[in-house]
């Protein structure tokens, strides 16, 4: 008998909604993938998506929509920042999953760039900050995966943001 608390899929049987809810069970932070977009101004895109790949060198990944609009910039400026959202940041997390980005809602929601040495835009007051450039980037179904070279990381206390099951968490103290 399956019990309600298990489902058993097949390639053939899982729906994209489905297959959205499978992979929600693997809990992760949530990261802002950030980008210079012109001189003084910043785009960024919430990324639950990133991974690291490699120590030696120091790669990380992050898979991006094909329709998202910090795609072509990625491609364009072939730098990045990555900066890790502590726990109750989900109104960064969210401001930055909706296309529209300004500087009235960024001063509401006392958001900080900082430029990385090497001139990388992070966010500022988040767990880890990154900056890295663009070694490969890979088509994959309807993502492309940014392959990451880490050129600078600083690294905060704090908590993480956790999304789980399509929603906001954060880690219990046992
Ligand atoms: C928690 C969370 C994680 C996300 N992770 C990714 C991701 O890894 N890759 C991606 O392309 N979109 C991801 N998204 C969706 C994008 O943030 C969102 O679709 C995009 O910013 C919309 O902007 P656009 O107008 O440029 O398409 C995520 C959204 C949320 C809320």
């Amino acid at each position: 008998m399956v019990s309600s608390k298990t489902l058993k899929m097949t390639a053939t049987s899982l729906t994209a909604r489905g297959f959205r809810d499978a992979l929600g069970q693997f809990a992760t932070g949530v990261t802002v993938v950030t980008v210079e977009r012109e001189p003084g101004t910043v785009f960024g895109m919430t990324a639950n998506s990133f991974t690291s790949v490699s120590l030696n060198p120091m790669l990380i990944l992050v898979c991006v929509d094909e329709r998202a609009k910090i795609l072509p910039l990625l491609h364009k400026k072939k730098r990045f920042g990555v900066s890790v959202l502590k726990h109750g940041k989900q109104a960064i997390s969210e401001y930055f999953a909706q296309g529209e980005q300004n500087s009235e809602a960024e001063h509401r929601l006392a958001l900080h760039y900082r430029s990385t040495p090497s001139g990388v835009p992070v966010l500022e007051g988040t767990l880890l900050q990154l900056s890295c450039s663009v070694v490969a980037a890979h088509v994959a179904g309807d993502h492309t995966i940014v392959l990451g070279k880490v050129e600078e990381g600083e690294i905060q206390n704090g908590e993480p943001l956790l999304f789980f099951r399509g929603e906001y968490r954060h880690i219990g103290r046992p």
